[in-house]
């Protein structure tokens, strides 16, 4: 049982550094198999999304070890994920300048800002000059993860962000070499990435149903890209690949299992799924031999004690999606563990 990567923005500081409140969040959910922490900006010219700790400072490092500290203390395992929204971010992030991304194409998305959600600009394209910062950018950021404690980092190649921005050829209009071959931003990240690890301990995270806004439709095309990507991860130093699948097709259905089984053909390494899995369907999907462990997200937002429900089969609590991303301890540090009395309610 892994615990998915969740965004919860309570870095509420100028430094944008991890708080006591994230120790004792991730200590709460120590119980996990392994931690995968929210996003984490890799320098400051990734950040887009408010109150989201970074870790390309040294009072960052010195916040996340704390978190480890803890984490190890109480025989757990944690992994920092490593995130840049290229062009989904907003000016209001950057002191006012205009996002980066692939090409100079808005990709229509939605960015939370301080004043709220704002829509997305046209970027700039990216510079030769400005993709080899930005690998390095990386490689700093996973030396400084392996710095603050960590067992490893995950390469967060989800949603709408920069590197799936390069993957995506409505975005991706460059007539360089990241755009002849789409993958090879990730690639370059990957093997920079690992390198501070001795090409271990580096996880990718991906998903290849992903639908969002005009850019962002997951076809047979689009798969068939994912296809190609996924053998290639092989040849390179990934310990883990991190799935998020299309999802259930109703609130409480079975996720489509053959819709994971595609990519269990072709990537020869460890496989963690995600998206909609609760406990019978999470063990159905390790009983097919489709995964080799399974994430949870929503679930361990609500449950710290996760893993302990499962094994006494109780009921998970539902979380408050209206304390998110509020900052605080409200809706963060304040979910029970389960109690004598058998199932807990589902309210704090
Ligand atoms: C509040 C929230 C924040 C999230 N933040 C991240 C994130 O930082 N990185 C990421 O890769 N996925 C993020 N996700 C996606 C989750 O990791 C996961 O894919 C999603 O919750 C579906 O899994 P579930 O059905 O077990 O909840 C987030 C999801 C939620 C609900």
């Amino acid at each position: 049982m892994v615990m998915a990567p969740t965004t919860r923005a309570r870095a509420v500081n100028a430094g944008l550094v991890p708080t006591e409140l994230h120790a004792l969040y991730y200590g709460q959910r120590a119980g996990a198999g392994l931690i995968i922490t929210e996003g984490a900006w890799v320098s400051e010219r990734a950040i887009g999304f408010v109150h989201v700790p970074g870790v390309y400072s040294e009072e960052q490092v010195a916040g996340w070890r704390r978190v480890t500290e803890v984490v190890h203390a109480l025989g757990g395992r944690i992994v920092l994920q490593l995130w840049h929204t290229g062009a989904a971010s907003h000016p209001d992030h950057l002191g006012g300048e205009r996002p980066a991304g692939p090409s100079a194409i808005n990709p229509q998305e939605l960015s939370f800002t301080a004043g709220g959600f704002k829509e997305t600009v046209t970027p700039r394209e990216m510079t030769r000059s400005d993709i080899a910062t930005t690998i390095a950018d990386y490689r700093a950021a996973s030396e400084n993860a392996r710095r603050a404690g960590f067992d490893g980092v995950e390469i967060h190649a989800l949603g709408s962000f920069l590197i799936p921005q390069f993957l995506n050829p409505r975005l991706n209009r460059r007539s360089d070499s990241y755009g002849s071959d789409r993958t090879r931003l990730l690639l370059d990240i990957i093997d920079a990435a690992a390198a501070p690890w001795d090409g271990r301990c580096l996880g990718v995270r991906l998903s290849p149903y992903w639908t969002s806004g005009d850019h962002f439709t997951a076809d047979e095309q689009t798969l068939a890209d994912y296809d190609g990507l996924v053998t290639e991860l092989n040849a390179h130093p990934v310990a883990y690949l991190h799935l998020r699948g299309p999802g259930p097709a109703a609130p409480g259905a079975t996720p489509d299992l053959d819709a994971f089984a595609r990519w269990r053909q072709r990537f020869d390494g460890p496989l963690i799924v995600n998206h909609g899995f609760d406990r019978a369907s999470g063990n159905a999907v390790i009983e097919a031999g489709i995964a080799d462990a399974v994430s949870f997200g929503t679930h361990f937002i609500a449950n710290p004690d996760l893993v302990t429900r499962f094994a006494l089969n109780r009921t998970p609590a539902t979380g408050d999606p209206a304390t998110y991303y509020t900052g605080g301890a409200d809706g963060y540090v304040d979910y029970p563990v389960s109690d004598r009395a058998g199932d807990t309610p589902s309210v704090r």
